[in-house]
């Protein structure tokens, strides 16, 4: 069984005191900590094998080459992609916005006609619709709504449930006979809440339109098998699963990744390029990996996936259930408010929540005076603030190093807020 209760050792960074208080980080929805093993990963790879891969006949380009398709091959390993020669389903990226991005310009350069007829199933246009969620991350909101303006393409959206929750149930209603793509999060970055993708995979799935999901607050926290969730496409961050930051990674299914035409262009993604006539592009990953390559980064995530992975991702997602456990007494507090489901069901310990009458600002500062961080704003989802009647909440999340007595000093400070500011 893995000792969760040793592995805040792992991680530096955590020990130290911030204003007199020993550190307790509850913010890894924002970005997580990293293990002593990524930092070691990242530095041993400038110590020792430095160079850009896919070129040059040199020694060390060879080995930095073997790396970074091995770091691939682990990421890959992680959510079940495929990988291999002529096998790779994973694309690395700058990021989950980057990823993201990437889709909707591609399928934006398809819509004008990019790509071929194998690009055709990409296409956009007057009469379609691209269907989100009020739940989602900017990143694919805007990607998506910039892409049906640009397409003409109509943008619509699953509503909520009284917790934040995707309406999963309304599936058959909100995709229809036009619905091209549906782009929803996995995980709601401010409810915590377990999206139930099945019935809408399914519903899409059957009116032909494609699935991306946002799996950038799952990947760290639950197991994530990209088959078995049947998507066509999905985007995460390294820098929220202890790996670095700078880059992130795109699973696409093979066939649809060999139809997709490319977004960037420049080096390392291209066969042939001519003066006077369109280039020739590598087969995916590569098409779709233009310029220098983040490696040391890339390396650094394979081996925060292959330490996730040793530990476990039930394990991981069975320990952070004894902190959110604790997390959501939060919603005993008189004055506070939970925005998410107040129990254990679909949801996993990010916990977003507002204090009656203080500003999140004020509650995160007084939080940070008592050395706990927090995520305190509207956390790049404006939509679903607005669908709780809020601009800005305060949020806890919760990552492998994290102890159910973490949570219980998050909830004795915020316990203390309102008499701090309000007397009461
Ligand atoms: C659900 C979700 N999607 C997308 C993103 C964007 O990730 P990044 O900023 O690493 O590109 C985040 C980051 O907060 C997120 O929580």
């Amino acid at each position: 069984m893995t000792d969760f209760a040793g592995i805040k050792a792992q991680f530096p960074i955590l020990d130290q005191e911030i204003h007199g208080h020993p550190l307790v980080y509850l913010d890894s929805g924002a970005t997580a900590q990293k293990p002593q093993t990524v930092i070691d990963a990242e530095s041993a790879f400038y110590e020792t094998i430095n160079a850009g891969v896919h070129r040059g006949a040199h020694e060390l380009a060879a080995r930095s080459t073997v790396a970074f398709e091995d770091a691939r091959a682990k990421v890959a390993k992680l959510v079940n992609a495929g990988f291999g020669e002529g096998k790779d389903e994973i694309v690395v990226t700058a990021g989950a916005t980057a990823g993201l991005n990437l889709l909707a310009t591609a399928f934006g350069n398809a819509s004008q006609g990019r790509g071929g007829e194998a690009a055709k199933r990409f296409a956009l246009g007057p009469g379609d619709e691209i269907v989100v969620s009020k739940a989602e991350h900017h990143s694919v909101l805007l990607s998506f709504q910039e892409l049906a303006y640009r397409t003409g393409a109509t943008l619509k959206w699953f509503d909520l449930d009284e917790y934040g929750s995707i309406r999963s149930d309304t599936a058959d209603s909100v995709i229809t006979e036009r619905t091209k793509v549906v782009a929803i999060t996995h995980i709601g970055n401010v409810t915590g809440a377990i999206t139930d993708v099945a019935p809408i995979v399914t519903r899409a799935h059957a009116v032909g339109a494609l699935v991306v999901l946002d799996i950038c607050q799952s990947v760290p926290h639950i197991p994530v098998d990209v088959k078995a969730l049947d998507v066509d496409f999905a985007c995460w961050s390294g820098h929220k699963m202890y790996g670095p930051t700078g880059v992130g990674f795109l699973y696409g299914r093979r066939e649809l990744l060999e139809a997709l035409p490319p977004a960037s262009f420049g080096g390392s993604m291209v066969e042939l390029a001519w003066m006077d006539r369109p280039a020739q592009y590598m087969d995916p990953p590569a098409r779709f990996e233009a310029g220098t390559q983040p490696v040391a980064q890339v390396v650094a995530a394979g081996v925060a996936a292959e330490w996730m992975m040793n530990l476990g991702m039930a394990n991981i997602a069975e320990h952070e259930k004894t902190v959110t456990r604790e997390l959501l007494k939060l919603g005993d507090i008189e004055g506070v408010r939970l925005l998410g489901r107040p129990d254990m069901e679909n949801r996993i310990g990010t916990v977003a929540f507002d204090v009656e009458g203080v500003h999140p600002h004020d509650v995160g500062q007084f939080i940070d005076s008592l050395g706990i961080a927090i995520r305190v704003g509207h956390h790049c989802a404006q939509p679903i603030h607005r669908h709780f009647g809020l601009y800005a909440s305060n949020r806890a999340s919760t990552g492998v190093y994290n102890s159910p007595d973490d949570a219980r000093a998050l909830v004795d400070a915020v316990s203390q807020v309102r008499g701090y500011f309000l007397g009461k």
